[in-house]
């Protein structure tokens, strides 16, 4: 790692720079390569998607690969060596201008832009304007622009960035192709973060990683973040308690032992799990949320063919979570995740926060200790069955008794028996 006084933040020096480094998007890279390669490149582009996962970064590679000078046209991956490569990377180029939509949103700053599309470019085969978060344009910006869009120079591009389409009018959006960026999911997140923590010699437990591939939770520059402070905060090793103590999540470790405590009915051992959650300083409302999360996985666990889809977890806690969702029924699991949620908005307008937690967690005992319906439907059943049983000997009983009854065979047992299964029904 660099020394701390040059220290990069991850996000910046993970940025891809080639379209192949870029993760969790292909289906917009193989679709704009495609377009390189064809010759086909649009003059209006809109990247559309949540907060980091690769608008800018996805423009600006384009932008290297329309104006390298690796050969005479433009190409499907940028060199990153040429000066024109290394400008844009810089953020020095001339004929490349970034421009923040949020600080740059008035009439006048986008009067400049038009004012200066018709000037060749400096020294590139195209003049790119990157507009990042263009939704905060106002309405007369917008029309300027608009005005820009309609007949451009054939030497200019506009590739708009944005995490709220809705807020861009429809004759902006129909002038520009639209790209829509995935959401990063967890395996994703956590793959290119293990990736990266082996190429960086970081030490960092695969638990951990997972915890923060959680936190990231759908965006790959937070999950670089998260990975930075818990880097700052944390020692040499990495561990999956860092990460937690770090974001003040619940660990799982507290969470496990005290379903354990649920399952066998004992109450004093929940209770010492609620004095180590407090004593850790953990935030009450967060430890709730994290056991509601805990109980739904269980769900999911106990319903689902494949969980793995909808839970994204490591293959090791998925394991432990099976385990722990054998200990408990459906229905017990939702009425937990219930009481629970009712308590929920009780810990933010209080004082007595461990008195609430105690009695949550006494609450979901109380629960366990129940007898569900099913267990009584399961209950009922076996008796009835063991009747059946009885009635049938009783039946066989008379029958041998009495063999030479005639013809008619006598029902009135098995009358009796369906009477007492269905009680109330007409039968004679
Ligand atoms: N698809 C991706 N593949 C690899 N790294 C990514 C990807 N998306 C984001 N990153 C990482 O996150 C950082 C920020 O990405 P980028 O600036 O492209 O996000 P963005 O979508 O423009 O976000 P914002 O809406 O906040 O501007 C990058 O420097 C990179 O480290
Ligand atoms: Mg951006
Ligand atoms: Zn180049």
């Amino acid at each position: 790692m660099a020394e701390n006084n040059d220290y990069q933040v991850l996000a910046r020096r993970w940025r891809p720079q080639r379209f192949s480094e870029v993760v969790g998007q292909d289906h917009i890279v193989t679709t704009l390569q495609n377009a390189i390669s064809q010759g086909r490149v649009g003059q209006g582009y809109l990247f559309i998607g949540t907060r980091g996962t690769g608008k800018t970064t996805i423009a600006r590679i384009l932008a290297k690969a329309l104006n390298c000078l690796s050969d005479s046209k433009p190409v499907t991956e940028p060199c990153c060596q040429c000066a024109s490569c290394q400008a844009i990377k810089d953020g020095a180029s001339l004929d490349v201008i970034e421009i923040d939509g949020a600080s740059n949103r008035t009439i006048d700053n986008i009067r400049q832009i038009r004012d200066t599309v018709s000037i060749a470019p400096v020294s590139s085969r195209y003049k790119i304007y990157i507009i990042d978060e263009v939704h905060m344009l106002t309405k007369e910006a917008f029309n300027a622009l608009l005005k820009t869009l309609e007949e451009p120079p054939a030497h200019v591009k506009f590739f708009f960035a944005t995490t709220d389409p809705q807020k861009i009018p429809p004759t902006i959006l129909s002038r520009v192709q639209k790209f829509e960026l995935h959401r990063m999911d967890w395996n994703t997140l956590n793959s290119y973060l293990s990736m990266m923590a082996e190429k960086e010699g970081l030490k960092a437990s695969p638990a951990a990683i997972a915890a923060v591939a959680r936190a990231g939770n759908g965006s790959m520059r937070d999950a670089l973040s998260v990975f930075d402070q818990v880097l700052a905060w944390g020692g040499e090793e990495v561990t999956e308690k860092d990460v937690a103590s770090l974001l003040g999540l619940t660990d799982r470790e507290i969470i496990s032992e005290l379903n354990e405590a649920i399952v066998k009915t004992d109450c004093a051992a929940a209770l010492e799990c609620v004095a180590k959650v407090l004593e850790g300083g953990r935030d009450a409302e967060r430890f709730i949320l994290s056991l509601i999360q805990y109980f739904r996985d269980l769900a999911v666990m106990k319903i689902s063919n494949s969980p793995g889809k909808l839970l994204e977890e490591s293959p090791e806690y998925l394991d432990s979570l099976r385990k722990a969702a054998g200990g408990h029924t459906l229905s017990r699991l939702t009425q937990s995740i219930d009481e629970l949620l009712q308590i929920l908005p009780k810990l933010s307008s209080t004082e007595a926060k461990q008195t609430i937690l105690e009695l949550a967690v006494l609450k979901l005992i109380h629960i366990r200790s129940q007898i569900s319906p099913d267990e009584i439907f399961k209950r009922l059943q076996e008796l009835e069955q063991g009747s059946v049983i009885k009635e049938r000997e009783k039946i066989a009983e008379r029958q041998a008794a009495a063999p030479e009854n005639g013809n008619q065979p006598d029902l009135s047992g098995d009358l009796a028996l369906a009477k007492q299964l269905f009680p109330g029904s007409r039968l004679e």
